[in-house]
């Protein structure tokens, strides 16, 4: 089992070429002696640029993105190499993460790495960032047996059972949205061969992920004895 999990519609990026300008995005980058398009849109400093942004409510929150990678790369089943990690972002770049690679757990380490990663810095072997719709990440990148996205909005199924089913596979593909509102677009539903609902409440992505990685190793575990 090789499980491939993706952040999908992730609000990581950085700040896009119609906000260099915005007053909060310009007393950043002095703050931080790097230009505006070189830094990561936050919510937190850039809240007051945002509300004309397309998909507003999903973007600017690079901190949630930090926690759900921690979740995901700090199980024993990725530490085994058994999970590959890509992050697929909102204007569709996508952040991939070598095999076993640990991330740093200060944000603001993270968001150096991000920064340079998005920002083209050759020598990221670790971390590497390339333009990639969804659906091409999954068909020409991952090509998994089968695609399972989480959203409130799916069928219920309890998390123990899709462990259960994914374990059983070669090479699954497991998405979770990196975005704090919302649900997904359009395009991520239609890469998805099913849409599972794992509670009644809003959950957040961490959460969801680091539950889901469990499932699937006491499962893989299960299948082996
Ligand atoms: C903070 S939520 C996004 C907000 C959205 N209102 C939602 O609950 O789906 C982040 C992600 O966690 C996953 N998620 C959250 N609650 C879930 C649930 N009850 N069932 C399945 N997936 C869930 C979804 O993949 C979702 O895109």
């Amino acid at each position: 089992l090789v499980l491939n999990f993706v952040l999908a519609e992730s609000a990581l990026e950085l700040v896009p070429r119609e906000l260099a300008g915005a007053r909060a995005v310009v007393a950043d980058s002095k703050r931080r002696g790097k230009p505006p398009m070189e830094i990561l849109l936050d919510r937190s400093f850039h809240h007051s640029a945002m509300g004309k942004l397309k998909d507003s409510e999903k973007r600017g929150r690079p901190d949630l993105v930090h926690v759900g990678l921690l979740s995901v790369t700090g199980t024993p089943l990725y530490l085994d190499g058994k999970v590959r990690v890509y992050v697929h972002t909102w204007p569709d770049m996508v952040v991939e993460l070598a095999e076993k690679t640990r991330i740093p757990k200060n944000y603001l380490r993270f968001r150096g790495l991000m920064e340079d990663a998005l920002g083209g810095s050759e020598g990221g072997e670790l971390v590497k960032a390339y333009k990639s719709t969804l659906s091409d990440l999954i068909r020409r990148r991952v090509r998994p047996d089968e695609v399972t996205a989480f959203s409130i909005q799916g069928e219920t199924a309890k998390l123990e059972d899709v462990g259960m089913q994914v374990a059983a596979e070669k090479n699954p593909c497991l998405i979770v949205g990196g975005f704090p509102h919302g649900h997904f677009s359009p395009t991520t539903l239609g890469v998805a061969d099913r849409l599972v609902r794992v509670d009644e409440r809003p959950l957040e992505a961490h959460i969801v992920a680091a539950r889901l990685v469990y499932e699937v190793e006491k499962a893989t575990d299960r299948l082996n004895d």
